[in-house]
């Protein structure tokens, strides 16, 4: 694992969602990697697996096993965030699934069931993040090779509240060339 003493996120506190496996596994353990504490949730004992690898790998994480369309649930993974570690600082919302269909051929229970996970699994990890008080506005995490992640409304939109069309268009193409300098 990476760098776990002089990361970019030592001292942070993260909640990575459906991370027992795919890409929320690969986000807990670059998180770990650079040095935050995370909480690895997930259904099932794939919670599990992923928080010890982090630990195996010098990293620090727990699971925390439950389903994020639970009100209730939701509200007790932030709570064991903030019990274990102190703080929250990064909730990474990315539990989900498709049910790949034709429209004619989906069934409600498919239907309801990627609405629940992505649209109500979102929310009530967000909210239970902000309802606690938690994720309050701070000064922006940054890595390398990423914009700031922050409160702050994004450039562009600044720019609106400040100017007019034409400074705001001459804005724009100054954050496209800016842009391009992060390119893959
Ligand atoms: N893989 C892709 O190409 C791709 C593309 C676009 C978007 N996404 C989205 O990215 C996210 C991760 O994708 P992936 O390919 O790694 O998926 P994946 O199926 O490999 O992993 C998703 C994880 O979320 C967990 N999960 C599902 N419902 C949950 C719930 N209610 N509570 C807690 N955990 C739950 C699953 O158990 C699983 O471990 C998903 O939201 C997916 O829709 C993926």
């Amino acid at each position: 694992m990476g760098a776990l003493d002089g990361g970019s996120l030592v001292g942070k506190v993260a909640i990575v969602t459906g991370a027992g496996q795919g890409l929320g596994r690969c986000h807990a353990e670059l998180l770990a990697a650079e040095g935050a504490s995370v909480v690895v949730n997930d259904l099932g004992e794939a919670a599990d697996a992923t928080a010890a690898a982090i630990v195996a790998a010098g990293g620090t994480a727990v699971a925390h096993r439950c389903d994020v369309t639970d009100w209730q649930a939701a509200e007790d993974m932030v709570g064991a965030a903030v019990d274990t570690f102190g703080d929250l600082h990064i909730l990474v919302n990315n539990a989900g699934f498709v049910r790949d269909a034709m429209s004619f051929s989906m069934t409600e229970e498919q239907f309801d069931s990627v609405v629940a996970v992505h649209l109500k699994g979102h929310f009530a990890p967000s909210r239970a993040a902000g309802s606690c008080g938690v994720m309050r506005p701070r000064p922006p995490v940054t890595a390398p090779n990423c914009r700031p992640v922050a409160s702050s409304p994004p450039p562009a939109k600044r720019s609106v509240r400040r100017s007019g069309p034409g400074q705001l268009r001459q804005r724009q193409r100054r954050h496209h060339h800016h842009d391009a300098d992060f390119g893959p």
